[in-house]
């Protein structure tokens, strides 16, 4: 009879368990905390990164701040590597991912997306007088990525011989140092840092033009948090069209590719 009840017991806890497990975040969870928690890689301007107070700045942050506005929650902004901001998020210890994160079919499996709010490319950076001048000079040659990233992906596809770095100023230094001959980065991102590196060290790193894919930008949410998407999602789509989202960027000087352009 004892382990007639406890089979029962052990039983209901698995299924209640699985339920909880499975449900996801709902805007009531939110609501209840009285703030949106999110995870992010503050590493990666114009989207997010850290200002001369070392507060977490960006486009990214722009956005959800006026999401949080419109949920009335506050923004509740938790710093962490890149590689860590989709586990986080898909095991639940935070409600939200921002970090310039593209979709993926891979990461659809197990990550609820957002619409897409932007469009991004992989783009190489390369040192001021490199031999590489396009995506086929990569054959062959050491490419440093971020750690997780679809750089890391896009490059281990192809083919080339990689060097992943958790932080992207670590993979930035190995190009710096001669360590690797490229550096694979999302476009903007590049574009921001090769422009700061510059500014203070003098012409020294060159993004090509060359695009090499074409990622949408989502937020992330833990698999089966629908209730919270959708008003997410609803504050997005009206920033989208009204013309919002433009503007920030245009506030960070970042060109602006809108999701549906392709
Ligand atoms: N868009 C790329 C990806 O989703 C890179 C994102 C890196 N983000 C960051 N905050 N470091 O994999």
């Amino acid at each position: 009879m004892k382990k007639l009840i406890a089979l029962i017991l052990t039983t209901l806890l698995v299924l209640s368990c699985l339920t909880a497990c499975s449900s996801g975040k709902t805007l009531a969870d939110i609501e209840k905390a009285g703030k949106l928690t999110v995870a992010t890689s503050p590493d990666f301007p114009p989207f997010e990164y850290l200002d001369e107070n070392s507060a977490v700045v960006g486009i990214e942050i722009d956005i959800l701040t006026l999401v949080c506005e419109e949920l009335g929650v506050e923004l509740d902004i938790q710093q962490m590597d890149f590689d860590s901001v989709l586990p986080g998020v898909q095991t639940g210890k935070y409600d939200l991912g921002a970090s310039g994160i593209s979709v993926t079919p891979d990461r659809e499996e197990n990550t609820l997306f957002t619409v897409p709010y932007c469009m991004a490319a992989q783009a190489i950076v390369v040192l001021k007088d490199s031999a590489i001048t396009c995506k086929a000079d990569l054959d062959g040659k050491i490419v440093a990525v971020q750690t997780g990233t679809t750089a890391e992906e896009f490059c281990m596809g192809a083919g080339y011989d990689v060097n992943a770095y958790t932080a992207n100023t670590d993979a930035q230094q190995a190009l710096l140092s001669g360590k690797v001959d490229a550096w694979v980065i999302d476009d903007l991102t590049a574009a921001d840092m090769v422009k700061l590196y510059n500014a203070e060290n003098g012409e020294t790193l060159v993004v090509l033009s060359e695009a090499m894919t074409s990622e949408p930008y989502a937020f992330a949410f833990m698999k089966g948090s629908e209730d919270l998407a959708e008003p997410i999602n609803e504050v997005l789509k009206k920033l989208l069209d009204d013309g919002t989202i433009a503007d920030i960027f245009a506030k960070y000087e970042a060109p602006y590719t809108a999701p549906n352009a392709g």
